[in-house]
């Protein structure tokens, strides 16, 4: 029998890649984002290669807009086998520079806020199921790096989120992954929010290919994790040594975190 993914954030970059492989294995797919027509002409790529798609407009950052998006999963396809929450905004600023401080309530609000959210709304279903949580977090959520306070401080709250619930939910079958990619090829910075609360593309990562993820890369990498039921995916080798370093030194971490980001704002 197909299995049914929900997936947050699927009208672009991770989120759109990931129900297009899975509309591939001719899956259920329940795609959310706020963005209608992008979810609809994804919708249509999927079935196109053998999925069934259900499209339903939610704003992750709405508790009632995630009620009714479980709501309708189940409506539609009577289980949810795997809920990946990928929603979420950026932001590109050093702290002591954002005029616009309800950047911070804005970016909670989506990327952990919206998680608990439809993990809320979903977990049940996954207890039926027996499914899998699946987290979209960021290496933000590991560690410090400059210009991204308010986006590290949502991924670092993801991460204890889905932490607790992967134990609390161990013994009813529930698995609980959570992915933290670095730097990959999607349209995230050109949307990031600048100092001032408005999108902003002053990533300095654009133009550096060689460290950015291609997005075929990042999906394949967390498909593998989904199959075989990970519990953390760090992606890339580099920051998998970076975070054995950190236990050690620290201050060596910090200064790798500040070159990566090559702060243009000083
Ligand atoms: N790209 C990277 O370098 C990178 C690195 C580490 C982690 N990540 C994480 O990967 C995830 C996906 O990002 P991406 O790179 O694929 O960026 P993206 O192409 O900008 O995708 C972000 C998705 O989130 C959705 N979204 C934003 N606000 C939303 C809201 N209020 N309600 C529902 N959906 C919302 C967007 O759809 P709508 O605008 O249509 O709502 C879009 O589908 C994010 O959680 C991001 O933090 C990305």
């Amino acid at each position: 029998m197909a299995l049914t993914y929900l997936i947050t954030g699927a009208s672009s970059g991770i989120g759109e890649a990931l129900a297009l492989a899975y509309g591939a294995r001719g899956a259920n797919l329940v795609l959310a984002a706020r963005d209608e027509a992008a979810l609809e002409r994804v919708a249509k790529g999927c079935e196109s290669l053998g999925g069934k798609a259900l499209v339903v407009k939610t704003d992750v950052g709405d508790p009632s807009q995630c009620d009714a998006l479980v709501q309708k999963a189940i409506e539609r396809f009577s289980s949810l086998d795997v809920v990946v929450n990928n929603a979420g905004i950026s932001m590109w600023s050093r702290f002591d520079q954002i005029t616009d401080i309800s950047i911070f309530e804005r970016l909670m609000r989506v990327n952990y806020l919206g998680t608990a959210y439809v993990t809320h709304y979903a977990l049940p279903h996954l207890k039926k199921s027996r499914g899998l949580l699946v987290g979209i977090s960021s290496l933000t959520g590991k560690t410090g790096v400059p210009t991204r306070s308010a986006y590290g401080a949502t991924k670092h709250a993801m991460q204890g989120l889905l932490d607790a619930i992967r134990i609390e939910v161990k013994d009813e079958g529930v698995g609980v992954l959570v992915v933290s990619p670095g730097f990959v090829k999607t349209d995230i910075r050109a949307k990031a929010l600048g100092p001032d609360g408005k999108a902003t593309s002053a990533s300095p990562r654009e133009e550096d290919d060689a460290a950015t993820m291609s997005l075929e890369e990042c999906t394949s990498i967390i498909v593998r994790a989904i199959d075989h039921r990970k519990r953390e995916v760090v992606m890339t080798a580099k920051a998998k040594v970076g975070l054995f370093a950190k236990l050690i030194a620290p201050n060596l971490v910090d200064r790798i975190a500040a070159r990566a980001v090559k702060e243009k704002q000083k």
